[in-house]
């Protein structure tokens, strides 16, 4: 079996996740390749050997640069803050290397559009770490969805809510932090939460047309943890949003790191003609589905635990009855990417896949200074 030699981009919280998929894939699934992780690079060295001696990467780097230059490395995987995915996916892709690449792609869709020219040019298979997609659950919805079960949708709903930023003497920026600088993140839950809910939202019902938004910043000065002075705070604390589908459905979006009591509260629910579909990331192996078509007398919401066989990914794991959690959707994305790969092709989400989430994002920001309705581009004009 050929190797795939893979080259990691930081260690913090993605790096761990990313690497945890690298060696679980190839205990669950058959793969096409046997993936190696050959080199992780990051910039303080004490913890780059560290974490390459923990997880078992067989050498470590202190520039991202050297990793490309390396001829024994395959696959790029960037893990590191929005502002680097940039200038390390180009590199990669012009290296003639795989890329697997963090949302957002680019901290703006204008980023994100030179990442997809370098990938598509270069030909190189890629991804980009919208991982909720392979959720068991979520994929199948999917799944219902395609095959036509909920009928016409009319309705889409989401929401990401955290509470880990009310206090106003939480500093910006630096490690753990940078999430709050605008310069480093981009924007603040709307790259961050919504991100993700976009992403999984164009992915079951196709492509948003307009959207109309409302964005705060409630803690409008942080000291800078760099800098060491108190600064502007340039990213949105809240967003929420309104649009339209391509396909005529409507739906609301919102996300916040201000709601006390959620840390990480992602739902999803889907309304179609014939049946319902609601997902919630605390219960991720559940998912509640409401079919109309169901005799009168026993008609309601089914509480459906995705854990048997014939249920996506399922297979691959323990019997039924038993369920996986978070870090499993990293291995699937890990192992679907590695066929993909395999056949030369990227897997979705692809960069391309990305660069749309951040057309929607860009439009979503821009309505919120705006506090106008604003077309998503790229995206078709609304039909109904
Ligand atoms: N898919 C998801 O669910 C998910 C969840 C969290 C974060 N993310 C994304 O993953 C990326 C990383 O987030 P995180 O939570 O792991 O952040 P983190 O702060 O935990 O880790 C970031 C890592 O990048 C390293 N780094 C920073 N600048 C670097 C540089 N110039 N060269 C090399 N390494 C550098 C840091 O040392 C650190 O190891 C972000 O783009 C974020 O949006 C995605």
């Amino acid at each position: 079996m050929n190797t795939l030699n893979i080259g990691l981009v930081g260690y913090g919280f993605m790096g761990r996740t990313h690497s945890n998929a690298f060696l679980q894939a190839p205990r669950f699934f058959d793969l096409p390749f046997k993936p190696v992780l050959k080199a992780v690079a990051a910039r303080n060295e004490d913890r780059v050997k560290t974490f390459a001696a923990n997880w078992g990467y067989e050498s470590y780097e202190t520039d991202w640069r050297k990793l490309i230059d390396r001829k024994d490395i395959d696959v790029i995987d960037i893990a590191s803050p929005n502002d680097t995915h940039r200038e390390i996916a180009i590199a990669a892709a012009r290296a003639g290397k795989m890329v697997m690449c963090e949302k957002p792609l680019g901290r703006t869709a204008a980023e994100a559009e030179t990442m997809v020219a370098a990938v598509e040019s270069a030909g190189v298979p890629n991804t980009v770490w919208y991982n909720y997609r392979r959720v068991p659950a979520v994929t199948m919805i999917k799944q219902l969805v395609d095959e036509g079960k909920l009928g016409r949708i009319f309705h889409y709903r989401a929401k990401f809510l955290q509470d880990w930023t009310i206090s106003k003497e939480l500093p910006q920026g630096g490690e753990g932090l940078w999430r709050l600088d605008v310069a480093v993140a981009g924007s603040g839950v709307t790259g961050d939460l919504l991100a993700h809910n976009i992403d999984t939202a164009l992915w079951l019902n196709g492509p948003i047309t307009e959207v109309t938004a409302m964005t705060e910043t409630f803690i409008k000065e942080r000291k800078h943890n760099i800098t060491g002075k108190v600064q502007a705070v340039g990213i949105d604390d809240a967003s929420a949003f309104l649009c339209r589908f391509e396909n005529g459905s409507l739906a609301m979006f919102e996300a916040t790191r201000y709601a006390r009591g959620h840390k990480a509260l992602y739902t999803l629910e889907i309304n179609g003609e014939h049946a319902s579909a609601f997902w919630d990331l605390h219960d991720l192996h559940r998912l509640q589905y409401f079919d109309h078509r169901d005799e009168g007398r026993v008609r309601g919401w089914r509480n459906i635990h995705i854990t048997d066989a014939d249920q996506p990914y399922m297979k691959h794991w323990w019997v039924p009855g038993l369920q996986i959690g978070y870090e499993h959707t990293f291995t699937h994305q890990f192992a679907d990417f590695l066929e993909a790969a395999a056949k030369g092709k990227s897997l979705p989400p692809t960069f391309r896949d990305g660069l749309a989430t951040d057309y929607v994002t860009d439009a979503v920001l821009k309505s919120g200074r705006t506090r106008q309705w604003e077309k998503v581009a790229g995206a078709p004009a609304t039909v109904a």
